[in-house]
């Protein structure tokens, strides 16, 4: 079990106009585990988890989900690939015109047939499950929610169909550091509660340090250095040092 690994990225190269973002991403996602990846502001991290759910095509190479190459999927198959796989935005997107219960029920009415009950038992575990007092939030608008809040409610929505896999990118971005330790324990509880896979984005290095367990650095459009926390630290790939080392330049998130 331990290196086995539910998605497989191979030979991902992307152009969007003349500029290669993804030159040639080799990276292997551990199942049960959570993979960091990491690199310069506008390297392609987003672009390469985009890759995974189908959002983007690639120019070449392939992203397997379970050995089944998402490059080739029609849009139904790739609503059974999303159904998994949970994708929390950078902006956390919620509906404006839904309260946060019809926000977390919604991938429930849009994927499953479940009778209402259900749907609300459902829903009312999820938002406890992220730390939010449900029976209290559950009929507030979006628009009167904290920053914090709304996050957590996106995370109550992005696991409502107990997803396989959890994508986070920048889970924490604009967020007090109160909050974001906050909402890094969460991930952190998450991932022992429902033992997902996921992979994490993010610019907070020493968070990301207590949340993941592989460590991949994306530069000039490759994995340049990739490995569990020790091996990582000792990398002697100046530029992972440099990462290491702090966003003095504020190049790196
Ligand atoms: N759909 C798109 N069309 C054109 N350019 C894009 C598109 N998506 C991303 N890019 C460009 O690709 C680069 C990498 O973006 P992104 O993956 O968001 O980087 P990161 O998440 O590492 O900051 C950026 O220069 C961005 O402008
Ligand atoms: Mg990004």
């Amino acid at each position: 079990m331990e290196n086995e690994s539910i998605i497989q990225i191979r030979n991902l190269k992307k152009i969007f106009g003349t500029k290669e973002i993804l030159k040639d991403v080799n990276l292997d996602i551990k199942t049960g585990k959570c993979t960091a990846i990491f690199g310069l502001s506008g390297g392609g991290k987003s672009t390469i988890i985009k890759h995974i759910v189908g959002l983007l095509k690639p120019t070449s190479g392939h992203v397997f989900y379970h050995e089944n190459d998402i490059a080739v999927m029609n849009e139904k198959e790739l609503r059974e690939v999303r159904k998994d796989i949970g994708f929390l935005f950078q902006s956390g997107a919620l509906f404006d015109s839904m309260n946060v219960y019809e926000n977390v029920a919604f991938p429930l009415r849009e994927h499953t047939k479940l009778d209402e009950k259900t749907i609300h038992e459902e829903v009312m575990s999820k938002l406890t499950l992220v730390g939010l007092d449900a029976s209290r939030v559950a009929y507030l608008n979006p628009d009167e929610l904290s920053g914090g809040m709304r996050k957590r409610v996106g995370l109550a929505r992005t696991i409502i169909l107990n997803p396989q896999v959890l994508l986070y990118d920048e889970p924490t971005s604009g967020l007090d550091p109160i909050t974001s330790d906050v909402i890094s324990q969460m991930i952190i509880n998450l991932q022992k509660e429902i033992k997902t896979t996921s992979i994490l984005i993010s610019h907070d290095i020493k968070e990301t340090f207590k949340t993941a367990d592989y460590f991949a650095m994306l530069y000039n459009g490759e994995i340049v250095e990739y490995g569990d926390e020790e091996h990582f630290k000792n990398s002697k790939l100046e530029i992972v040092q440099k990462f290491l080392e702090g966003d003095s330049m504020g190049v790196f998130n």
